[in-house]
Formats: structure tokens, sequence, C-alpha cells
């Protein structure tokens, strides 16, 4: 296990290269599995998720290797239609294999993916769309088991917008037998740049970028080399990072126009910001303004920043509310901030943050992915040190954070510990 041992104070400056996005090649590594053959992923990300796609994809049959950010994938001969629960469990993002086996092979067997930390996580949307496109899905022994000779368009409507849904029934239709059309499909820019590679693969489909897709399902689809999208999430944690130390960063390898509705926040709060091509330079000086957001599907405040923004928040002179409209209960860094010295109310869906306290560094313990980067951007500004448990989860979801931080100035160690 490791802990990072941070020290307070450090004012943020340099530039730092943005990874591919995690959510990204969560998306486009399962799509390979529609079409046997050999594939070059570039700008994968390094981090644990893709580890645990890519020994899910050798579970498989396929071979994966990540050789720095180009992953290798070789779905040529898969021999097995089974995503077992001890993947599963690990990610919510290994029920992405269900479409495309399927599609391409008939049968497929995921363990259901249970909850996480903030609560339940349902597939009902998953298993909808793909039953409307003729798949016979049945529970057993806490595993989906899906079958179809083969899959017939279809009209499916999402009840609710939702990224892995869209993007598990869109790699469903893409083989299926005649037309589908799929409204409140997700628009996030991991989906859309599913969408990209599946056309590149030779599938048919209209309305990418929009709620409305429309797919003229083929027989046959190749394999190609695509590049991973920039990870949006990651690039916002570091420019709210530099928001809260009073510092000046410049971002590379972005892609600005995913970041629209998180500028505009910042520069709410007082934050300084350029936008220049695939760079963004962020400065701040003096304590952010008090900034409400409320989380919204792409293209609104993404619920993976709101953990971070409530760190923000805490170095504000008043105090703000953060709603997250996604999720209910994805509040798990509160109690941990509350250790540093937080005052952060927790009404329903909703935290009121009491801005302008002195934060002290203590021990905290990380509970999700977001949440752990929360801590880690509270610690920044923290007098003195503050240990992060359990990094585990940051490494999950940010390739090489501590390093990166590091180059930009913060005290921050690796630290091997027992404790967990
Ligand atoms: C994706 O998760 C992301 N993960 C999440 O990022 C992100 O928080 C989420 O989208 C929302 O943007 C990946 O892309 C791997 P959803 P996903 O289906 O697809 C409800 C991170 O930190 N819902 O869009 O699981 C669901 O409960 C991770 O990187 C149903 O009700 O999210 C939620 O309230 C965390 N039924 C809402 O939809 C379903 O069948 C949106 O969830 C599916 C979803």
């Amino acid at each position: 296990m490791d802990k990072f041992v941070i020290q307070g104070g450090a004012k943020l400056q340099g530039n730092v290269r943005i990874s591919g996005a995690k959510n990204g090649s969560l998306a486009l590594i399962p799509a390979t599995l529609l079409a046997p053959g050999t594939y070059r992923l570039t700008n994968t990300p390094n981090l644990r998720d893709v580890w645990t796609m890519s020994r899910l994809m050798g579970s498989l049959g396929a071979f994966c290797e990540l050789n720095g950010n180009e992953l290798f994938v070789d779905t040529r001969n898969i021999t097995s239609f089974e995503a077992p629960y001890e993947h599963v469990k690990k990610m919510r993002a290994s029920f992405y294999v269900l479409g495309p086996l399927t599609a391409r092979y008939g049968l497929a067997k995921v363990s259901l993916p249970g909850g996480c930390a903030w609560g339940p996580r349902p597939v009902d949307l998953h298993l909808k769309g793909l039953e409307k496109l003729g798949a016979e899905i049945s529970l057993e022994q806490g595993y989906v088991v899906s079958r179809a000779e083969k899959l017939k368009g279809a009209k499916f409507h999402f009840d609710i917008s939702s990224v892995g849904a869209t993007g598990n029934v869109l790699m469903a239709a893409v083989l299926a037998k005649g037309t589908s059309i799929l409204t409140n499909s997700a628009i996030e820019p991991e989906i859309t740049a599913l969408a990209r590679m599946l056309v590149k693969m030779g599938a048919k489909i209209d309305g990418i970028g929009t709620s409305i897709l429309e797919i003229e399902g083929v027989d046959d689809l190749k394999p190609v080399d695509e590049e991973t999208i920039p990870d949006r999430i990651e690039a916002a944690t570091f420019l709210i990072a530099a928001a809260m130390t009073n510092g000046k960063i410049e971002i590379e390898k972005v892609n600005p126009y995913h970041l629209t509705s998180v500028i505009a926040k910042l520069e709410e709060a007082g934050c300084i910001i350029d936008v220049n091509g695939d760079k963004i330079t962020l400065e701040m000086e003096g304590k952010p303004i008090a900034t409400d957001i409320i989380t919204q599907i792409y293209p609104g405040i993404p619920t993976d920043i709101q953990a971070q923004w409530t760190a923000l928040m805490l170095t504000a002179e008043g105090n703000s509310k953060v709603v997250d409209t996604i999720y209910s209960d994805r509040f798990k860094h509160v109690p941990e901030l509350a250790r540093l010295g937080a005052d952060i109310d927790i009404v329903d869906n909703s935290a009121i943050i009491q801005g302008g306290r002195k934060l002290s560094g203590a021990t905290v313990m990380s509970s999700d992915l977001r949440a752990s980067a929360s801590l880690i951007l509270a610690a920044l500004v923290a007098e003195g040190t503050t240990e992060v448990l359990r990094i585990y989860h940051l490494d999950r979801g940010y390739e090489e954070l501590d390093k990166k931080l590091i180059a930009l100035g913060a005290n921050i160690k690796r630290v091997k510990t027992d404790i967990i």
C-alpha cells in the first residue's frame, strides 16, 4: 500500500502534459472485440484501470501490451466470453464488454458490477438497450448472461443519459442487422470518440456528437489504430490545483472544447485563463471568489470534478454550494476534508462549504478516485504535513499525478505503508 506525505504551502508553477483520458481508453479497448485483429491505441494512459481492463481482455483471449502510452491489442484469438467477478468488482467499466461480445460472438457472461464507494450503480439501461436489439438477457448467480443469434436494429430511448449504457448499446448496434436509432444518448467526449473509432472501423453512425445516434448495422468491421482523447478530468484537476495554490501553470495536450464549463466557472471564481490551441494557462492571485456549481451531463460541469471543486471552495472567501445531480451521495471526501479543518454540511445531494477556514495537516483516507484527488488538493494548501492513505484509489485514474505535481513545485512523497 502507498500513502502520500504532503507538505502544504507550495505555489504550483510550470508546465504539465495531460495524459490520455482514462474513460476514453476504457471505452476504446472493449471496442476491439468487435473486429478480430491488431490495434494500436496511442495516448493510452498508463494507470491501474487500463491495466485492469487489459487483464480482463486477456482473460477473454485477447493479447494486450502497454509500451509507454501505446497499447497494442490483438483480438484474433478470443476464446472466452466471460468477464469474471474478480475483474468487474474492481472496475465497473469492465461491463463495457457486454455489448461487443454479444454483437460479435452472440454470447456474453459478465458479472454484475455491484455498488461502489458512493452507492448503487445500476446497469438497467445497458440491459434494456441490448434486449431491445434482440439479446436474451438472464441473471444467473450474479452474472448477466446475454445471448443473441444476430442482433436486430431497433429504436431505443435512454431514460437517463448514461455514458456506459450508451457505449455498450452503441457497440452492439453497429453489428446489428438493420437500423438503430438511440435517443437521449450520452454526448460525453469519450462517447463521441468511441463513435468516431467505430466509424473508422467501418461502422455507419450518423448524429455523432448529438444525443440522437442513427446506426446502420454492418456485417463486419476492421481493426484500426486510434489515439485516445486527452483526459478532461485530469486537466480540470490540475487547473483547480493551480487556482488553490495561487500558482501559474500551463497544461498542454488538452482539448479546451471539452472544458468549456470548467473554464467558465474557474473564471467566475477569479482565475485568469488563457486558451491557446491545445494549451491552457491558468493564473490565480489571492483567494478565489465563492462560486457554486451544479453538476450536469456534458457539456455541463462534470460530476467527476465536484470533489476537486469542493476542495477549491475551501480556500474561497465566503460560502458556496456544490450540487451533484448525477450521483446523490458522492461525498465520501467530505468527512476526510473535515479532518483537515473543513466545515462542510451535506444536505441531500449538496455540499454547503464554509470558505476561508484555516486547513491544518492530518492523516486522511481516500475512499474513491476523485475523493483521493480532492484530499490531495486540500493537502497542498493545508498548513504542515498531511498523509493521504489508500493511494491505490488515485492510481486507478491518474497517471503519475504525484510526479507531475512535484514537477510543478509540490512537496509530495510517495511512501510505502502497512497501514491500510
Ligand atoms: C461514467 O460512468 C464514468 N466512468 C464515470 O467516471 C462518470 O462519473 C459517469 O460516467 C458520469 O459522467 C467511465 O466512463 C468508465 P453513467 P458510468 O452510466 O457510465 C445512472 C470517474 O471518476 N444509470 O453515465 O457508470 C447512474 O446511476 C468515473 O472517472 C442508471 O440508472 O455513468 C448515474 O446516476 C466515476 N442505469 C447516471 O445514470 C444505468 O443502466 C449516470 O451514470 C446506467 C446508469
